[in-house]
């Protein structure tokens, strides 16, 4: 049998790692990666084949970024090629960007059964590009491995059969706990002079956040309030706009910031690690964080993740500037809630239960 896992962005690689760990426990499997190419610098996409150890993709469709219809149709017309020649019993796609859906909706036309990992997460925000991914791709899956509890009741209230869903657990906590070792290790504040428990991680790239000048004036703003030093990794599609919006320089002569370029996985991992606190607008990092005990605050107005919401790991503090001084105040103070239990609870054996259904459902 022949399984197709296709991964294109970022946020997606490390998601694939526990489950071709898993795959290569079952001699009739065959499991093959295809990238779209939706990323394609090294630093947002090969270093973390190499650090993850993920083979080499059976098939790179190489469409790059551009416009949602674009890339979304030339993904669809690539990938509809790939299965046609692999002929794979499954798919397996994974996330919400751009990819999951235009893999998805082309292998169910192929009459090709699709497993959905991260499943079931909704911010019920329909502006953000993921929300319609995520819905779209879950209406088309045959097989949905949810995240967290609050996936399987959003799944059951838009009438998904739920024969079809299994909560397994979030892999991405599985992926940190795969390469623990190489990440605590890593120590990676060292090379930029930063003592572990002494700075501000930040990470922002969501087009409601960098897209508009005024947003990114305001997203400059707020980091004076943060009263510590903060390492900023930063996204090509943030650099682009801060360009664009003639402020790179505005935010390079900010005191007590530092200004790299995006971190392979490891690098990134152990930066959080011994971060006081990460400010982001991610929706992986927000597991990341919990993982590290690293209260995170969300640069957003809504999460899909409200499991850390609901416990208080995560915070939603948008772009208010006076909500995140509170808070960097409350951090330094030490009073923050812990998620060790349900990171416990949400990352044992997710690949290998998910793994464990999708042979299970092979014919
Ligand atoms: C995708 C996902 C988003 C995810 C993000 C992570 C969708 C709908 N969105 O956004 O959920 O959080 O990736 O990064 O699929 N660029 C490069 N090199 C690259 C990739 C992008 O320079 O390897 C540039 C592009 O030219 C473009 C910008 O960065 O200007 C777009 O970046 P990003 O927001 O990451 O890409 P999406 O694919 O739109």
């Amino acid at each position: 049998k022949k399984i197709v896992s296709v991964v294109g962005a970022r946020p997606n690689f490390m998601k694939i790692a526990p489950l071709e760990r898993e795959f290569k426990k079952y001699p009739d499997i065959r499991h093959m990666v295809v990238h779209t190419g939706q990323h394609y610098d090294r630093e947002m996409s090969g270093v973390f084949f190499e650090q993850l150890g993920l083979s080499h993709p059976e098939r790179d469709l190489g469409v790059g970024s551009g416009g949602h219809g674009e890339m979304t149709g030339k993904i669809m017309i690539e990938f509809e090629k790939a299965c046609l020649e692999l002929q794979p019993d499954m798919v397996v796609v994974v996330g919400d960007v751009n990819s999951t859906i235009a893999a998805s909706l082309v292998a169910r036309k192929l009459s090709i059964p699709v497993a959905h990992v991260e499943s079931g997460l909704r911010s019920f925000d329909e502006t953000m590009p993921e929300e319609l991914n995520r819905r779209l791709t879950d209406c088309l899956s045959n097989l949905l491995f949810v995240s967290e509890p609050a996936g399987m009741q959003n799944l059951e209230r838009e009438g998904i059969d739920m024969i079809r869903a299994h909560l397994v657990g979030d892999i991405m906590l599985e992926t940190i706990q795969m390469f623990f070792p190489a990440i605590s290790n890593r120590k990676r504040w060292e090379d930029f002079n930063l003592q572990p428990g002494k700075y501000a991680l930040i990470t922002l790239h969501r087009p409601s956040n960098v897209d508009s000048e005024q947003a990114l004036r305001e997203v400059v703003d707020i980091l004076s309030v943060i009263d510590m030093p903060i390492l900023f990794p930063i996204h090509p599609r943030t650099l682009k706009r801060l360009r664009e919006a003639g402020l790179e320089s505005t935010l390079t002569s900010k005191a007590g910031l530092i200004i790299t370029e995006p971190q392979p996985y490891i690098e990134f991992l152990s930066l959080l690690q011994g971060a006081t606190l990460a400010l982001s607008d991610s929706g992986s990092v927000q597991s990341e964080a919990a993982f590290f005990d690293v209260p995170c605050l969300v640069a957003r107005e809504n999460t899909e993740r409200p499991i850390y919401l609901e416990q208080g790991t995560t915070t939603l503090v948008g772009r208010n500037k006076e909500r995140i001084g509170e808070l960097v105040t409350d951090v330094l103070e030490k009073h923050y809630p812990h998620a060790t239990e349900i990171v416990k609870e949400l990352s044992t054996d997710v690949g290998a239960k998910t793994v464990k259904i999708i042979a299970e459902n092979l014919i």
